[in-house]
């Protein structure tokens, strides 16, 4: 059952950079999210505004659709920013050290549906669609852990 749901436009990229840093400044270690969407629909870009924003020293935040993760350091916490489009196989999941992140770091996982049943049950879901007009985007978040409260709260204003 989904706890919590929300339905935002996103009508420039600055839009959904704003957002992510709205975000971003609410996370802890152990938060997962899995960022869904067709290609272009502004997964990455949503992720390296967040991790962008996080950094103390800017650094760039490259796609890590051929390196399958990249990982960044915080004084808090570190960062694991994944598109698992390429994977094969959940095992390799596992095999990455993103199922032990899950429990450590902050985590953003694009096309998280490769991760079928290691899904953690805690994170928070964005699903980005294309919009009508070029820079225009949907974005829903949803969630069913009780710990997301206070973030619906405060996008919901
Ligand atoms: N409202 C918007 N929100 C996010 N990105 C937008 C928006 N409008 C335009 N864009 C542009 O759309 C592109 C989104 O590309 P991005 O790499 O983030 O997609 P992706 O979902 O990660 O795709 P892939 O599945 O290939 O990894 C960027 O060039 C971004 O500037
Ligand atoms: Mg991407």
């Amino acid at each position: 059952m989904t706890s919590f749901h929300l339905s935002l436009d996103l009508s420039s990229a600055n839009a959904t950079q704003d957002l992510a840093i709205r975000i971003g400044a609410t996370l802890q270690p152990t938060d997962v999210l899995l960022l869904e969407g067709p290609i272009g629909a502004g997964k990455t870009h949503f992720a390296r505004s967040l991790i962008q924003s996080l950094l103390p020293v800017a650094e760039d935040v490259p796609s890590p659709t051929f390196t399958l993760v990249q990982v960044y350091e915080t004084a808090e916490s570190e960062i694991w920013h994944t598109d698992l489009y390429r994977l094969t196989s959940p095992d390799e999941v596992v095999e990455l050290g993103l199922t032990d992140a899950f429990e450590e770091a902050i985590c953003l996982v694009e096309w998280p549906d490769r991760l079928a049943d290691l899904q953690p049950d805690n994170a928070l879901f964005l699903s980005f669609s294309l919009g009508k007009d070029e820079g225009q985007r949907h974005l829903r978040i949803t969630a069913k852990d009780q710990k997301w409260a206070p973030l619906f709260e405060s996008l919901a204003q």
